[in-house]
């Protein structure tokens, strides 16, 4: 899977004088259909977190509070996005590495996820992943 496949997407904002207000549908404004949520908190300065790439699973990792920066990697290239909007996130198909640092204090990162938990589905060893992605380019 290329880099090219990751994007940022704006997600609908409602504001008036109560405050903000965004919302995520399935299919809609992130492309596949969401089958998990799960959130990172009480992220300790200086922690790095990520370290995998999914097999099947595609995800979309907003900063719901604070900031943080996602360093994307096909195998090839890489790219660092920084997410800080909480109606803003970053769109990871399959096949992609991730490593998720700079977090701000009190930052929560919140996830979706198209597909159950799985360990099955992930690679966490970079040098397979390296292999397993070289195979598919040659
Ligand atoms: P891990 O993948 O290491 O978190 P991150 O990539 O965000 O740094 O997950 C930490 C632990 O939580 C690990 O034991 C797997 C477990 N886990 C679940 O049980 N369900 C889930 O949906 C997720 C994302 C993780």
């Amino acid at each position: 899977m290329s880099l090219k496949a990751c994007r940022v997407i704006d997600l609908p904002k409602i504001t008036d004088p109560r405050g903000s207000l965004t919302f995520v549908e399935g299919a809609r404004h992130v492309p596949f259909d969401i089958k998990r949520v799960f959130y990172l908190y009480d992220i300790p300065e200086g922690v790095d977190r990520g370290g995998h790439a999914l097999k099947r699973c595609h995800q979309f990792l907003i900063a719901i509070s604070g900031s943080f920066d996602v360093v994307l990697d096909d195998g090839i290239e890489k790219r660092q996005v920084h997410l800080s909007q909480p109606y803003r996130g970053l769109y990871i198909p399959p096949l992609i590495w991730r490593e998720m640092e700079n977090f701000s204090s009190g930052s929560v990162c919140f996830a979706l996820a198209s597909e159950f938990y799985s360990a099955e589905d992930y690679y966490r060893d970079y040098s397979e992943f390296l292999r397993m992605v070289g195979q598919y380019q040659s």
